[in-house]
């Protein structure tokens, strides 16, 4: 990927959120009260997330999802649309409050998250199918879990019919799937979320691959399990049997995780909607992810494309920090 253009057209069907997190000294337990905290409020949301993730690397992006009649949803609006993202699919809803998501970072860059969607759950169906010239003009649709499942089912499925690469990022995963893996391309879930959605415990590559295989046979094209800092791997094959790859994760001093993943997800669209081959795709997206857990916050983390590039070339001359 390193040195390709890219003006890839991603559309994102997601969340977005207010983000207050707080940096404490460790994770609270149940019922447990920690101090000493440091508070960032930022813009997050996984859509709005992987939406800013992909315009920063160079994706022509417009965003589909919905926010509350307030001070939030409009400061969104315009930060994205400040992004360089099409907000014109941006619906505001006067039944519920943008959405709010609380966090709790440790030392060691893990987190808590507790999400009120608000508007996140308005977004309705009827919306997003009067977006169709979106849907016919993206080369890369990607989707999360954090909207009504009825509208991610239509995205992926229109999307599909509009002959877009589909990606979902199925987080957080929720009870009630809808069967939607046959519109489903790539599938990206995290070691949590695999293992969620097939029972398998995802503990190392083999029970990743394992959940992996097992999320194929349900329908979806490629399923890339991210394992954090052990990297991704991907699980894919066309007729003549799967194949498994690995792709390593960059090492750096992690600062805060959140938002790692949409940092690989929009990376991952960006890459999908180019030529590249689905491992440098995938060492594009780790790198992305990497760069977001050295800063932190949600979208104040995601990195630049000069970033990522910097990065990859860091790791091919073997002179990582
Ligand atoms: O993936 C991180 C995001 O999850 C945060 O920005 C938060 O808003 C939640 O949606």
């Amino acid at each position: 990927m390193s040195g390709d253009v890219t003006a890839q057209r991603v559309l994102v069907v997601g969340s977005a959120n207010v983000d207050f997190t707080v940096a404490a000294p460790r994770l609270p337990a149940v019922g447990e009260t920690v101090s000493g905290g440091t508070l960032l409020v930022n813009h997050g949301g996984k859509g709005a997330n992987q939406a800013v993730a992909a315009s920063r690397l160079g994706a022509e992006v417009r965003f589909v999802g919905c926010v509350g009649d307030d001070d939030s949803g409009r400061e969104i609006r315009a930060a994205l649309e400040a992004e360089r993202i099409g907000v014109d699919g941006v619906g505001v809803t006067r039944e519920a409050a943008t959405g709010t998501a609380l966090i709790v970072v440790d030392g060691e860059g893990r987190n808590q998250i507790a999400v009120a969607p608000g508007a996140n759950w308005r977004l309705a169906l009827e919306h997003v199918r009067s977006r169709a010239d979106d849907f016919a003009w993206a080369h890369v649709a990607l989707c999360q879990l954090e909207t009504p499942l009825e509208t991610v089912a239509w995205a992926l499925e229109e999307a599909r019919r509009r002959g877009a690469v589909t990606v979902l990022n199925p987080a957080p995963v929720r009870e009630g799937l809808v069967d939607l893996w046959r519109f489903v391309d790539y599938l990206t879930p995290n070691e949590g979320e695999a293992e969620r959605l097939t029972g398998i415990a995802v503990r190392d590559l083999r029970s990743a691959a394992a959940a992996g295989h097992a999320l194929r046979r349900r329908g979806v094209g490629t399923v890339i399990v991210t394992l954090g800092a052990a990297g991704a791997l991907a699980c894919t094959g066309e007729g003549d049997g799967e194949r498994v790859m690995r792709a390593p994760a960059h090492a750096v001093t992690v600062v805060d995780t959140t938002a790692a993943g949409d940092a690989f997800n929009g990376a991952l669209a960006v890459a999908l909607g180019g030529t590249s081959r689905l491992e440098d795709a995938l060492r594009f997206a780790n790198a992305a992810a990497a760069l977001a857990c050295t800063r932190r916050g949600a979208q104040p983390s995601l990195p630049t494309r000069a970033e990522v590039d910097g990065l990859l070339r860091a790791s091919e001359r073997g002179d990582l920090p």
